[in-house]
């Protein structure tokens, strides 16, 4: 692969993994198994070793996890939540071990004491705890700033709102847990948690409790498993439909805390749970690998009778002042490990194979299974991806297949257990099962699509949602079951006709038609001069996601000139040579961008939507904020985010972003390793805050 083609491949991964990324922890309904993120991700970490130059600002390396929900207030963490690297097998947690080992520079008969325990399939939630009040609760976010979600946890039985004051307690069960010997340093009694105290956790469903929901949502939307059906219910607007969700929490870590208990990882966890929080019950501290290992395949024969899902058990060094010597590497801590179980399988009938037609015509074809259930979760549906993995499987209705769940998505069909016997193969269909359209494979790729472009109605519909999804035009109170109402009733069947909706048509469709219609209306009166790049993203063209309609808008400052552009690449090689010009974009995205407006209806919807809507030219977006104007100098090292993303921050926020400390330096944002800037900041009085500090500034930004 040359340079420009890395380039063009990483631009892609960019915002496969970003939209994915969303799909996952924004809309919790994940698209793609976790072993195909992770492909992505490795993809992503294996080109940008080989072409260190060619790292994007935006590069997926550079987050912790995702971006966080729109209604939600953004809260910078005090302390970035981390995610933790994963074994698959006991010797990946053997060399966890012998890395902690060369790392301490420890003597080979020194014992490394760690503790194991369950890894809990729900979300991570930080709870802070002030003066033994619960006054912020938030989620992980990307790690830097998650969701303030303290309404919603208030209604967590297994929360309290206030810690219980550990004296009383730590007489009875911290004496008795403190009997067994330590070689790491446990107290014999339990402190208060002191002024400040982040206790960190999985906020879950059990399993029961999700199956009983689901039954209750039935004909709404239910959810795929209870991971998503804990994170749906967290992550709401309204407490009290929380509340009516029986979500549960269990502590595993801690966050900032003024003070700490004791000196082991497992000494803490037993004071946290003397304050009134769960811990899990399978928490152990154990001496060696041996005795690690003999606990993971404990916890994993017991998993299936477990009330909740568990994918793992964690393993955390014991000793805290170890912690702190072997600290962190990008996102996650040296000091453990997630030693993951092998995915479940089950065996079931393939009844049927389903086509189903996405925004860009391509054909997928769904499995329909006889209900099973996989891990837990009942099973109906499977991904088969495109007609080559229907012919490497022999796939006919009829097969019994075996099925495998890895994590919480579209479950994949692993093999065919009836290949052999006597039934017709099945055909992948020439033409599109919504149209009729012709639908054909083009030259070089595994996907089939729909020739037939805007004619087609599922086509029509699926661009029509993702114009107005969240991404894109983001027009609220319009989301896709609307679209679909809309667009089978003729209200809707271009994107142009959203703008042209009125009172009259809206206010007959509902009870309360007026208020409503007034509020749809007045949302999309709002994207009436859209964002560039949403709006391009939201045409839904080829190729074309966030990260490249940005660098095609910083490129041609308007959508109007980017449509001159591509509109004579089709003829005029000049032109074509122009578009391949921008950063991030090469021929192939170029040629999705002729294509598209070398189509009639494309360019007749295009000219439909600009005479109803003017999107704005491109600007670097400056928010107010208190650095506005100010100059801003980072140093050291900083840990949720590059210092590059660090400084486009500072730009969008219109501050000066400076190399060396001066009289003139208003801000100093100073990491780990910080030196003589430092220094030289504190001599001159200069404001200095922390990558923490620094978060809560960006995200008080208006
Ligand atoms: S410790 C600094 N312990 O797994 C280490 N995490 O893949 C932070 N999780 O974000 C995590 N059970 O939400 C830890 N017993 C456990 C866990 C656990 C579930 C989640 C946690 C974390 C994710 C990392």
């Amino acid at each position: 692969m040359n340079e420009a083609q890395a380039a063009e491949r990483l631009a892609f991964l960019a915002a496969e993994i970003a939209r994915h990324n969303r799909l996952y922890h924004g809309e919790d309904s994940p698209e793609i198994s976790d072993a195909d993120y992770d492909a992505l991700v490795r993809e992503n970490a294996a080109l940008e070793a080989e072409f260190p130059q060619l790292v994007r600002a935006d590069s997926p390396s550079k987050l912790v996890g995702a971006a966080p929900a729109a209604h939600l207030a953004k809260v910078p963490h005090a302390k970035a939540m981390l995610s933790l690297d994963n074994a698959f097998s006991e010797e990946d947690v053997r060399d966890f071990v012998g890395r902690v080992r060369r790392f301490l520079n420890l003597a080979e008969d020194e014992p490394v004491a760690l503790t194991a325990e369950p890894k809990i399939d729900g979300l991570s939630c930080s709870l802070r705890y002030e003066g033994g009040r619960l006054v912020l609760a938030a989620t992980r976010g990307d790690g830097a700033v998650g969701e303030d979600v303290t309404a919603n946890v208030l209604t967590i039985a297994d929360i309290p709102a206030h810690l219980r004051s550990s004296r009383a307690k730590s007489r009875g069960a911290g004496a008795e847990i403190d009997e067994r010997p330590s070689t790491t340093l446990g107290t014999s009694e339990f402190r208060d948690a002191g002024d400040t105290f982040e206790i960190r956790g999985e906020v879950y469903m059990s399993k029961d409790d999700f199956a009983a929901l689901n039954a209750r949502l039935a004909g709404e939307r239910v959810f795929a498993n209870p991971r998503n059906a804990a994170a749906g219910s967290l992550r709401q607007k309204d407490p009290k439909v929380t509340a009516a969700r029986p979500l549960r929490f269990l502590a595993h870590g801690w966050g900032e805390t003024s003070e700490l208990p004791a000196q082991s990882q497992y000494a803490v966890m037993r004071a946290i749970e003397s304050w009134g929080l769960p811990v899990s019950e399978q928490l152990v501290r154990v001496e060696s690998v041996d005795d690690a290992l003999a606990h993971y395949r404990k916890i994993e024969a017991m998993r299936a009778d477990l009330p909740f899902d568990i994918d793992g058990v964690v393993y955390k060094v014991d000793r805290l002042d170890w912690q702190a010597r072997l600290g962190q590497v990008a996102k996650a801590p040296r000091w453990a490990i997630a030693h993951k179980f092998p995915a479940e399988r089950a065996q079931t009938t393939l009844l049927a194979i389903d086509i189903q037609v996405g925004r860009t015509g391509k054909l997928t074809p769904v499995a329909r299974l006889e209900p099973v259930t996989v891990g837990g979760v009942v099973v109906t549906n499977a991904t088969l991806h495109n007609a080559d993995e229907i012919a490497r499987l022999g796939v006919r209705p009829g097969d019994r297949v075996t099925l495998q769940r890895a994590g919480d998505v579209i479950p994949q069909i692993l093999e065919n257990l009836t290949p052999d016997e006597e039934r017709p193969d099945f055909v992948f269909p020439s033409s599109c099962p919504e149209c009729g359209s012709d639908a054909v494979r083009e030259e070089g790729e595994v996907d089939i699509r729909c020739t037939g472009g805007l004619i087609c109605p599922a086509q029509r519909v699926e661009r029509l949602r993702h114009f107005v999804s969240r991404g894109a035009m983001d027009i609220e109170g319009l989301g896709a079951k609307q679209i679909d109402d809309f667009f089978h009733d003729g209200l809707v069947r271009s994107p142009a006709d959203i703008f042209r909706l009125t009172e009259e048509q809206l206010v007959a469709r509902k009870k309360d038609g007026r208020v409503w219609a007034a509020n749809l209306l007045r949302a999309i009166e709002d994207k009436r001069t859209p964002d560039p790049v949403r709006f391009l993203f939201g045409i839904g063209i080829r190729h074309v996601g966030t990260v490249t309609a940005r660098d095609l808008m910083r490129h041609f400052g308007t959508v109007e000139r980017l449509a001159e552009v591509a509109t004579a690449a089709g003829a005029d090689p000049a032109a074509f040579e122009q578009l391949t010009h921008v950063e991030g974009v090469g021929p192939v995205v170029a040629q999705a961008l002729a294509d598209f407006f070398a189509e009639a209806h494309n360019r007749e919807a295009w000219d439909d939507l600009l005479s109803v809507v003017s999107p704005r030219p491109f600007e670097v977006q400056e928010r107010a904020s208190e650095v506005t104007g100010k100059t801003v100098v980072f140093t050291g090292t900083l840990e949720t985010m590059s210092r590059d993303e660090a400084k486009a921050q500072a730009l969008a926020l219109g501050a000066k972003v400076a190399g060396s400390v001066s009289a003139k330096t208003d801000l100093v944002v100073a990491g780990p390793g910080a030196g003589s800037k430092l220094k030289k900041a504190e001599e001159l009085g200069v404001r200095v805050v922390d990558e923490a500090g620094w978060a809560a500034i960006v995200a008080k930004a208006s």
